[in-house]
């Protein structure tokens, strides 16, 4: 194979990073078409990421298209498992953007259409490719603070309208919740950071402040009220933050417990006026915690009777080029390993899987009021990674 040639279906906000695959001058991918029903987007897309990509409002006739080796999916989440299967079972590689889907039930669909197609997959959790994530992963690997027996995350959307209120993030019926939407990543973080999946959850959350009884149709841009409005915005997307159908919460609380007995926290609210996560893990012999304004990690150590007591350190992250703090150059060229080299992916499909597992279960959970949920265990054979070396 000269290049992985690449097809792309949804494109919006994010297809804008397929353009790290676009590597005409001596790289290893190019992307060749994109898909939308969405006609606005589809030169929008040229624009972004090749003038001379093959455009279609019929993502099927991309998918039948015998010079396309792989295809990512950048759709509304509600649609990952219709397009990840189909292009599983039309022999494609498969990137999909996370959550795997919105319920375990269409995640394990698209787990069997992997594991009976033969093709690699990627799900697209790139949070696991920041240095931030990176570090923290190295010293709770090193073993320096000892067996990690806590984690507590506080996670800060305080751009929380801009993207979740005044689109189809709001409603349930295209993200089931923004646990799965917003924290899939996180979640998944808690799970590599441990190495350890989530046995059960226990959840509270609310609508606090975003929806209420505005019509659906209302915009941002004819609303009577946008003069005192604090979520008014000009666009890209300006529907209503108030309006009816928004039904996900927008402050809620997860406590989980982990294999091996870990303990693990996850708080998520959307009307904070700053945007950062702010994870801490506490081992038996010490804690980190890390701080994405200051872009360091801090490692404290307790008295231990071992050597590691004698030093607390703080780590600078490096600056790395590229969307997501770099991640996003890093995740595509990972991608393409996994197809050409047969590497494994940092993340297999299983971790997506078991990100909407528990995402789901703490919606359950919070929306029955606290009930302790189990979350759905995955069968034996979704273990593993690529299921077989392609012939490339
Ligand atoms: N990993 C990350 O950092 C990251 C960041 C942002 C978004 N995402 C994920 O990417 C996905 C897309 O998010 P977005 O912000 O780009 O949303 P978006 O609404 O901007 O784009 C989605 C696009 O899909 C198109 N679409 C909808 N249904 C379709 C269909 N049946 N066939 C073809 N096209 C269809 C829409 O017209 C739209 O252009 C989501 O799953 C989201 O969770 C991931």
């Amino acid at each position: 194979m000269d290049k992985i040639r690449i097809g792309v279906i949804g494109l919006g906000q994010r297809s804008g990073f397929t353009k790290y695959w676009h590597q005409p001058n001596g790289g290893r991918s190019i992307v060749v078409a994109g898909a939308d029903i969405d006609p606005a987007r589809l030169n929008k897309f040229r624009e972004r990421v090749n003038p001379d990509a093959d455009v279609t409002l019929d993502y099927q006739e991309l998918l039948q298209r015998k010079d396309i080796d792989a295809v990512v999916i950048t759709t509304p989440d509600n649609e990952h498992v219709k397009h990840a299967v189909e292009a599983l079972n039309a022999g494609k590689h498969v990137y999909c953007e996370k959550p795997l889907a919105i319920t375990v039930e269409d995640c394990d669909r698209i787990l069997d259409a992997w594991q009976k197609s033969g093709r690699h997959f990627m799900i697209g959790f790139n949070m696991r490719y920041m240095n931030m994530y990176r570090t923290m992963k190295a010293i709770v690997d090193s073993g320096e603070i000892g067996e990690v027996k806590a984690v507590w995350v506080r996670h800060f959307v305080g751009r929380g309208s801009d993207y979740y209120y005044h689109s189809w993030h709001g409603n349930s019926a295209n993200t089931t919740s923004l646990l799965l939407q917003k924290a899939s990543h996180d979640i998944d973080i808690i799970h590599y950071l441990t190495g350890r999946y989530t046995k059960k959850v226990t959840a509270f959350g609310g609508l606090d402040y975003f929806g209420g009884n505005k019509p659906n149709d209302l915009t941002c841009l004819e609303c009577s009220e946008k003069l005192i409005c604090p979520e008014y915005r000009t666009g890209p997307l300006v529907q209503c933050a108030f309006r009816e159908e928004i039904d996900v919460e927008d402050n809620s609380m997860v406590l989980m417990e982990l294999e091996g007995g870990i303990k693990a926290s996850y708080l998520q609210c959307h009307f904070t006026p700053d945007y950062q996560r702010n994870y801490t893990i506490i081992g038996t012999e010490g804690r980190i915690e890390n701080s994405e304004y200051e872009q360091k990690v801090f490692m404290k150590t307790r008295t231990s009777k071992t050597w590691r007591e004698l030093s607390d350190r703080v780590y600078e992250i490096k600056k790395a080029e590229g969307s997501h703090n770099g991640a996003d150059p890093i995740i595509c060229e990972d991608f393409l390993d996994m197809i050409l080299l047969n590497k494994e992916p940092v993340a297999d499909p299983l971790a997506g899987r078991m990100s909407v597992a528990v995402g789901c279960a703490a919606a359950e959970s919070m929306r029955a009021g606290g009930r302790v949920v189990h979350v759905k265990e995955p069968e034996p054979w979704m273990s593993g990674t690529s299921p077989r070396l392609m012939d490339v």
